[in-house]
């Protein structure tokens, strides 16, 4: 089931999400659902948050990226769940790279990220992994990392550009943006 994507305005994208357990009622579904929801949207990354709820879990899949990024054979079929995800450490020098955010359509901004990334998780059946990556799959990570700390990707842009596209910003959360695909906007009314 495709699920509708929380627009940037709604606190839920401001929590910081909690861990879950094995328990987690209807965990299989959500994971499928935001599959699902993610490839709809040609998205190559989505965190809990963004479908509402503010816990530890995202998922990627950076095959989309396979084209330019022909140094780095992993990104074929890099698809992962991650689960009470654990950033152990960043390392390597910040690089740029034009990011976007499916809660926050038609906005694309340089961001600044340390090269590599030290993680610990829990895949969709509980088994616990530590990983370090680097390049584009670290920057996907990051950047989902980031959704389950409340963070996104415009806190980490100047205030320069976050001036220049506030009224953008402010279009989103009113519902003003209309990408192609279902979204929940923070401003609007739901209909009955
Ligand atoms: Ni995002």
């Amino acid at each position: 089931m495709i699920l509708p994507i929380i627009a940037y305005g709604d606190p839920v994208l401001r929590k910081m999400g909690e861990d879950i357990t094995k328990d987690y009622p209807h965990l299989d579904e959500l994971i499928a659902d935001m599959f699902e929801t993610m490839y709809h949207a040609r998205g190559v990354g989505l965190a809990a948050p963004q479908v509402g709820l503010p816990i530890r879990l995202f998922i990627v899949d950076a095959s989309p990226f396979d084209d330019d990024e022909d140094d780095q054979p992993e990104i074929k079929n890099f698809k992962r769940v991650f689960i009470n995800a654990r950033i152990l450490e960043e390392s390597g020098k910040e690089w740029p790279f034009a990011e976007g955010c499916l809660s926050i359509p038609e906005v694309r901004e340089d961001v600044n990220r340390k090269a590599n990334v030290k993680i610990s998780y829990y895949d969709e059946q509980f088994n616990h992994h530590e990983e370090e990556y680097t390049g584009v799959l670290a920057r996907v990570i990051q950047h989902e990392y980031d959704h389950i700390e409340g963070k996104l990707f415009i806190d980490k842009i100047s205030p320069i550009k976050k001036r220049l596209i506030a009224k953008k910003l402010d279009a989103i959360t009113k519902g003003l943006v209309r990408p192609g695909y279902k979204m929940k906007y923070p401003a609007v009314k739901k209909k009955k």
